[in-house]
């Protein structure tokens, strides 16, 4: 890397040290030095060590002034360390920044350094501001939605203790909307919210509370651009304000797929230097009538089952997910349906690579540009296929039908349900498992196979797509209540249940913890459609110990 020229360079003391500070446009770094002593006893050799650190200027939180009573012992040893008597009194400033504590955690840190002279402490935080004042990326004003409820019921604590100061420390003003109950956050951003005045959206809660912001946000952006949500095949409008999460809910998985960890620190100091991380959002539809945006996991068989179980079961906690789990295991449903997708030929990844999405993707950043874009609802005269290639269809009986948008990493389950999805990439990862024995099925759920390739089963197909559309055996059409369809052992539609011990022959899908009303859905992904304050997992986090087994 080229030696950027210096800003401005200056020796100042630091806890009663002396160090040579250093800012260039990029760096601010202060490294110790050595004056030489007549005199150097053991003592205070041993005390004087080579330190040099560094902080990017990107990741400065604040500057300001620091007073400094006078008569202080600092002064005292600037002038025995430097022999310099000092005109005018000590004065300092204190730096705020962003410190990495290791996986993936952010710390706000503060360093104060002392000036022997007023002028040039001035012209330190009058040139740190400036230099500040050019990260135009750095959000000002932040519409903040607090969930109450959600999780431990820790949002507001959480907010108030451990984020709010921060964003003041950075000059970040807020706006904190306390919701009341379930959509509110996303009514409140559909219709009422002056979206011109932020530069961002905070949301204070889980996994659903950030759902409601997406879905709030993306309908209010497609109604300000006249865009028909209904429509199956219309390009969404791009939404270009940011969404930070504050992890607070009782599952962070969007918070900790795209920043590493869940703390609400560390997801602060993200928003306050103002990160910024595509993400791809699916549509799901069913024929022409919008039901929900996903942005993790559509899951139809088990993963609906789960969930439909626990919903019943809420008495029980979060302990119903286990609970339910085994249950779900247990009946070991199957399910009929025909699936069909249109495959992406625009990425460079494949599901069964090794490589990992992360901070600054490769295959994010360079896919493969359409030749000719996709026709979103553009009706142009050439024929779909010659745009979008092929479409595949799939008939058969399943275990579980998934579409991770992401990893699905999470604390509980590192490696996710398709290690190598990528966030804004423009597709999704179906997963297919057919009908197999139990035994099987545990294997594909532990996921016990080769390190690299977790798919690598008979019974398990994945296919990285653009478009999809599922038909379930049984469809609305033909009968008025198809979530309570069952039949009987002789595969005839049953009507007498639940006296009956016949099963049930649709599943639900399970649209990012949401159960959906249809089986029978269309799905689009909409590349890059929102942004984070996040920047993605960092591969190599500075100061991280390796700790991942496979080094061994
Ligand atoms: C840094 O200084 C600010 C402002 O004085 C203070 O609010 C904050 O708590 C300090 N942070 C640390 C880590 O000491
Ligand atoms: C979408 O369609 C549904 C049902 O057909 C209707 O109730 C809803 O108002 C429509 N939404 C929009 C935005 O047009």
């Amino acid at each position: 890397m080229e030696k950027q020229p210096s800003v401005l360079t200056s020796l100042l003391l630091v806890k009663s040290r002396l160090f040579e500070v250093t800012l260039n446009r990029t760096l601010l770094t202060w490294k110790e030095v050595h004056l030489r002593r007549k005199k150097v006893s053991g003592n205070i050799s041993n005390r004087l060590r080579f330190g040099v650190h560094s902080v990017p200027v990107s990741e400065i939180i604040a500057v300001r002034e620091t007073e400094v009573d006078k008569g202080t012992k600092a002064e005292g040893k600037w002038q025995k360390m430097t022999h310099i008597t000092i005109e005018t009194h000590l004065c300092a400033f204190t730096v705020s920044y962003v410190e990495k504590t290791g996986q993936h955690r952010w710390r706000s840190s503060n360093m104060t350094f002392f000036c022997s002279d007023e002028t040039v402490c001035q012209q330190w935080v009058r040139t740190l501001k400036e230099q500040l004042s050019l990260l135009t990326c750095r959000p000002k004003h932040l519409l903040v939605y607090i969930n109450p409820y959600g999780g431990k019921q820790q949002g507001k604590q959480i907010y108030e203790h451990k984020v709010a100061q921060l964003f003041t420390l950075a000059s970040i003003s807020t706006d904190v909307i306390v919701t009341e109950h379930a959509n509110h956050a996303r009514d409140h951003l559909k219709t009422q919210a002056d979206l011109r005045k932020y530069d961002g959206i905070v949301c204070v809660g889980g996994d659903g509370m950030f759902s409601e912001v997406v879905h709030g946000l993306i309908a209010r952006t497609q109604s300000d651009s006249g865009v028909d949500l209904n429509d199956s095949q219309a390009k969404l409008a791009q939404c270009n304000l940011r969404i930070g999460i504050i992890p607070a809910g009782s599952t962070d998985c969007i918070c900790y797929a795209t920043v590493g960890v869940n703390d609400p620190v560390t997801s602060a100091l993200h928003i306050i230097v103002g990160d910024s991380q595509p993400m791809d959002v699916c549509s799901v539809h069913h024929h022409n009538t919008f039901l929900k945006y996903s942005v993790s996991l559509l899951g139809y068989g088990f993963y609906g089952d789960v969930l439909t179980d626990s919903e019943k079961n809420r008495w029980m906690g979060p302990a119903r997910y286990d609970f339910s789990g085994f249950k779900t295991f247990l009946s070991h449903h199957y399910y009929e349906g025909t699936i069909s997708f249109l495959p992406a030929t625009n990425t460079l990844g494949s599901p069964r690579d090794s490589s990992r999405c992360r901070s600054g993707c490769y295959v994010c950043q360079h896919r493969v540009k359409d030749i000719s874009p996709i026709k979103w609802g553009e009706g142009g005269d050439v024929s779909e296929n010659e745009f979008e290639g092929e479409w595949k269809a799939i008939k058969g009986k399943f275990l579980a039908i998934n579409a991770a948008s992401m990893s699905c990493a999470c604390p509980r389950s590192p490696k996710g349900l398709s290690p190598a999805a990528h966030l804004a990439d423009g597709t999704t990862d179906i997963i297919l498992v057919r009908k197999c024995s139990r035994l099987n099925f545990l294997r594909h759920l532990l996921r016990h196979t080769s390190k690299d390739d977790q798919f690598d089963l008979t019974f398990v197909e994945v296919y990285r797509v653009k478009k999809f559309k599922f038909t379930p055996k049984h469809c609305d059409s033909e009968l008025s209540d198809i979530r309570d369809v069952r039949e009987n052992a002789f595969g005839q539609i049953c009507r007498d249940h639940p006296s009956c011990d016949c099963t049930p022959v649709n599943s639900n899908w399970n649209c990012d913890g949401e159960i959906l009303e249809h089986a029978a859905i269309e799905v689009g992904v909409h590349c890059q459609l929102i942004k984070l304050f996040a920047r993605g997992i960092e591969e190599n986090p500075p100061f991280e110990e390796d700790v991942s087994p496979s080094a061994v």
